[in-house]
């Protein structure tokens, strides 16, 4: 299948509408900042941190997606990043954008370590999550065959809670925002009879090694949001 097809359908198109809004409500500092985007696809969400004046290094694992990057964003540094098999060293930014990236990967917790080595700042993270409360971490198979999945093959649904106890042990300050991006994949109830069990349900972290005053945002987990 080519990248394309899967990132420019029309399911795809909305879903970065929804998520990207969502962000822009925040509150948060994201302009003129410098910014590691990881597992960019073929950079859907970059020209959002370019257009807010942004130095981006979009990273991304697999060379059809890269192509397109590079053909995309001539003058942008794009690099090849496997988060699974991350660099010794970090790729130090004062932003690391991490959104629909995390579970697909086989090491999720090993991922969160070295993106709060890279991050000066602060992470912004969306994930596909488990149902429930309590610390687990579901292994979930997935086809890199499939220009969006795990390129090892190897993905996971974590827990909110997972993510959240990951993420405090690498970050001074975890906040969830009040709100959900106003798409069905973003449950406002999280009460456990209210969430679907088969289809996509995801969230959104912000984790900072500073302290972020913004009124969309909780230092604990919502158990009911409103949208954004
Ligand atoms: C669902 S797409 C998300 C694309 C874009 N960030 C978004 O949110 O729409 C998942 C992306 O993660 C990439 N990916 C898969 N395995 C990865 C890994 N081990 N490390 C980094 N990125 C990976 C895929 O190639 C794909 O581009």
């Amino acid at each position: 299948m080519r990248p394309h097809d899967i990132f420019w359908s029309p399911h795809y198109l909305r879903h970065n509408q929804r998520r990207q809004e969502h962000l822009a409500t925040l509150g948060l500092p994201l302009a003129n900042r410098t910014v590691l985007e990881v597992g960019a696809g073929i950079g859907d969400h970059t020209s959002f941190f370019l257009d807010r004046g942004c130095s981006v290094v979009v990273s991304e694992p697999r060379p059809a997606n890269l192509d397109i990057l590079r053909s995309r964003y001539p003058s942008l540094d794009v690099r090849a990043l496997d988060l699974d098999e991350p660099p010794d060293e970090p790729i130090t930014a004062e932003v690391v954008y991490c959104y629909g990236t995390l579970y697909h990967l086989e090491r999720p917790a090993a991922a969160i370590r070295w993106m709060a080595r890279s991050a000066t700042d602060m992470l912004l993270l969306e994930t596909c999550v488990a149902p429930g409360d309590g610390e687990r971490l579901e292994r979930f198979e997935e086809s890199r065959e499939n220009p969006d999945n795990a390129v090892n093959n190897h993905g996971c649904r974590p827990t909110r809670d997972w993510v959240w106890r990951e993420l405090g042990e690498n970050f001074a300050h975890v906040c969830a925002p009040t709100t959900q991006p106003w798409h069905e994949e973003f449950p406002t109830n999280w009460t456990d009879s209210e969430l679907p069990s088969r289809t996509l349900i995801r969230s959104v972290f912000v984790a900072s090694h500073t302290a972020i005053a913004s009124p969309s945002l909780v230092g604990e987990l919502p158990t009911v949001y409103t949208r954004s």
